[in-house]
């Protein structure tokens, strides 16, 4: 079983999809064991309450530099044994030593279809916002490896979503976790537990 440290900063719904689908059985070869939250007033604290699982807060606003917030990241990381980190609506970009640390061992949830509206200053409702305004009619979401390229990692699985006639960011948005995100990313983790993803020149592909 590969233990799979979850890392948040808000409302923790892609947090609650994940153990929605633990619970049911629909996370193959792993078990959350952690949850680590860079916020400490994230309502994602509360949801792994409920759920009787351990959380810290790693508050990036309480490290000066990016690299203490780094070095406290990897301690309690290393501290779980993480073998699998998943962004579940993190907001903080990771630093070069975290990432090289767990090369191909981290993944995102991204609100859009990469390469539309990704990387630096595209994070939550601000993707959907610059959809809206660019009229594209599909979006949708992406679950995809993290390198040092914000949001150019290889990408797992997407899903898109159509975009509707008086659709607003929130509205939009929640159509885009509904019918994408809180799917997609609970089965991109169980496929990594499983070990059927390869990646290989930044392309993951799936073992059947
Ligand atoms: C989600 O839409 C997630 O895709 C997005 O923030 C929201 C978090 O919601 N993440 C990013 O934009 C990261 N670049 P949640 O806290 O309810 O899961």
């Amino acid at each position: 079983m590969l233990n799979i440290v979850v890392l948040v900063s808000g409302g923790g719904t892609n947090l609650q999809a994940l153990l929605d689908a633990e619970e049911t059985g629909k996370i193959r070869g792993g078990r959350i064991i952690h949850v680590i939250s860079s916020n400490p007033d994230a309502y994602a604290l509360e949801r792994a309450n409920r759920h009787g699982l351990c959380s810290s807060i790693v508050n990036r606003k309480a490290y000066l530099t990016a690299e203490e917030f780094d070095n406290e990241l990897l301690k309690v990381l290393e501290g779980c044994e993480a073998d699998l980190i998943v962004l579940a609506g993190f907001m903080c970009i990771l630093g070069e030593r975290v990432i090289q640390r767990y090369s191909n061992r981290i993944i995102n949830v991204h609100p859009s279809l990469i390469p539309a509206f990704c990387g630096k200053g595209f994070y939550g409702l601000h993707v959907h916002k610059a959809a809206l305004s660019y009229g594209v009619k599909l979006t949708g979401a992406t679950v995809h490896f993290v390198n040092e390229i914000p949001d150019g990692g290889a990408i797992i699985l997407q899903k898109a979503v159509e975009v509707h006639k008086g659709d607003t960011p929130e509205i939009l948005q929640l159509r885009v976790m509904r019918q994408a995100e809180w799917e997609i990313l609970p089965r991109a983790v169980s496929l990594f537990c499983e070990g059927k993803i390869i990646v290989k020149d930044n392309i993951a592909t799936i073992e059947d």
